[in-house]
């Protein structure tokens, strides 16, 4: 097919750290510039997931919005994609009822193990998603979601649903600050384990230093032994200006201090990350616009998803 449907999903769950933005959000906004006209954009702030772990739902209304802002900051344009709240599309539920009676008992029992890849499959097959970018850590998401696909289609003998094409994003998995061998998340308590979109220049350059390095003098690019020193190089080739490999860094840095690749590092991330926070607030300073976009981007994705329903129905009998 020459048209193109991406999707993608984000909990609410925190203002996106620097490794939801290298390995993911960047390369949203990269997308959307790059699309042609045959091409939709959708990303989604998947709040019916974030219901996982059970959190005041002021929480969570102040998450949405905080996620709106983000995604706005870093460039998302209403214009070109459309942003909505997994909750304003009721048929995520009715079509993960109905992909879980198709489901394999194999894949049931993976389901069991994962619950929230099980929406996930839904949120994609939904809107006809021919192609979904995903980070390092959720290719196989994907792969659940082609045999939801699969199974449904196989079970109805009709090539209803789609199943999506994982989008190689470059894989950098981003580690915690405080311990390199855990992935910065937005679900960890303490503020100190990841570096925020938001985060001021001082912000940054105080969580740099203070990162946990390896008990060696020197730098190597060895992420099984130095993996603290390896993810400092990562994060220097996410933002380095001549685009050089992970490789290409950790030879250059071979050698040197931890205290000399932390002043080349800081700056990189400063201006990786500069105007955002600035950008942000003014996005999050205006709810009431940010609740009008929601809604916008909402009427668009359900006018997607029924059209998928309706077929899903017919072929169901439902
Ligand atoms: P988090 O784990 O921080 O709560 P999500 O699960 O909401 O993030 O994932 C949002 C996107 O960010 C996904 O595409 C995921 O692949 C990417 N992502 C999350 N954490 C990292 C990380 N530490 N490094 C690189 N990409 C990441
Ligand atoms: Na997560």
């Amino acid at each position: 097919a020459a048209y193109k449907v991406i999707f993608s999903g984000i909990q609410p769950t925190g203002i996106p750290h620097l490794g939801n933005y290298v390995g993911a959000l960047r390369e949203w906004k990269r997308l959307q510039d790059r699309a042609g006209p045959g091409t939709k954009l959708l990303f989604c702030i998947v709040d019916m997931h974030a219901l996982t772990s059970p959190r005041p739902a002021e929480e969570l209304k102040k998450g949405r919005l905080e996620m709106l802002a983000s995604l706005l900051a870093i460039g998302i344009d209403p214009k070109k994609s459309t942003i909505f709240f997994q909750s304003s599309v009721p048929a995520h539920t009715e079509l993960q009822w109905i992909l879980s009676c198709t489901a394999s008992t194999g894949y049931l029992s993976r389901m069991t193990q994962w619950k929230v890849i099980n929406h996930g499959a839904a949120d994609i097959l939904l809107y006809q998603t021919t192609h979904v970018p995903v980070g390092d850590d959720q290719r196989q998401h994907v792969e659940f979601t082609r045999e939801c696909a699969t199974n449904f289609n196989h079970a109805y003998k009709m090539r209803c649903l789609i199943p999506p094409n994982t989008m190689s994003t470059i894989s950098r998995r981003i580690m915690s600050l405080t311990d390199p061998l855990k992935k910065m998340s937005k679900s960890d308590l303490s503020g100190k384990t990841r570096i925020s979109i938001i985060d001021t220049p001082d912000q940054i350059t105080r969580k740099i230093n203070r990162v946990r390095t390896d008990n060696f003098p020197t730098i190597q690019y060895d992420p099984i032994n130095r993996p603290g020193a390896a993810n400092l190089i990562r994060i220097m080739a996410a933002f380095d200006p001549k685009g050089r490999t992970v490789d290409q860094l950790g030879e250059e840095m071979t050698g040197k201090k931890y205290s000399e690749l932390k002043d080349v590092v800081t700056p990189l991330v400063i201006d990786g990350l500069a105007g955002l926070s600035e950008r942000y607030e003014h996005f999050i300073s205006d709810p009431e616009k940010l609740l009008d976009i929601a809604r916008a981007g909402g009427v668009v994705a359900r006018a997607m998803a029924d059209e998928t329903m309706r077929q899903v129905r017919e072929l169901v009998g439902t």
